[in-house]
């Protein structure tokens, strides 16, 4: 079975570090992908990370992971709580499907509130800054080992 992850991440991400420092950190989606992959190397699992404003893209890498990929990690950014296509993409994912938010989207905007990735996300993890990237990079170790065995 497949050892590799995909992480992908949704708009305005790439300014991780820069805006709103105060809800979303100081560390830069660099750092974060740095971070994963130490983690993932640890995990023995093979990671590809990516980062797009382009909805179309975020379909596009899902698509691939369908053939290659044993689980996605996905902060959607506001797609999540517009898009039915990375939805209906997800939905022809087999592997587990890990959403993160770096930010705790429940204590937010009432419109951050629900997400079209949770019908389809095996787990979710809000609230926890950038460490959620780590944890959900575990969780799909931990899934797709149990799965191999
Ligand atoms: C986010 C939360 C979304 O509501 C927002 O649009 C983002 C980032 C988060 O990581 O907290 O861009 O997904």
């Amino acid at each position: 079975m497949s050892r590799l992850a995909f992480v992908l991440n949704g708009p305005n991400l790439n300014l991780l570090g820069k805006r709103q420092p105060h809800i979303y950190g100081s560390e830069t989606l660099a750092d974060v992908e740095a971070d994963c992959r130490t983690l993932a190397a640890d995990l023995c699992l093979d990671l590809r990370f990516h980062q797009s404003n382009r909805e179309y893209e975020i379909i596009d890498w899902i698509h691939e992971a369908r053939e290659v990929a044993c689980g996605i990690v996905i902060n959607p950014g506001a797609f999540t709580h517009t898009s039915v296509a990375i939805l209906d993409a997800l939905n022809a994912f087999d592997g587990p499907v890990i959403e993160v938010h770096i930010s705790n989207v429940h204590k937010r905007e009432a419109f951050r509130h629900h997400s079209y990735v949770s019908l389809r996300a095996d787990g979710v993890i809000a609230g926890l800054g950038t460490q959620g990237y780590g944890l959900a990079l575990r969780r799909i170790a931990h899934l797709t080992a149990a799965a191999a065995t």
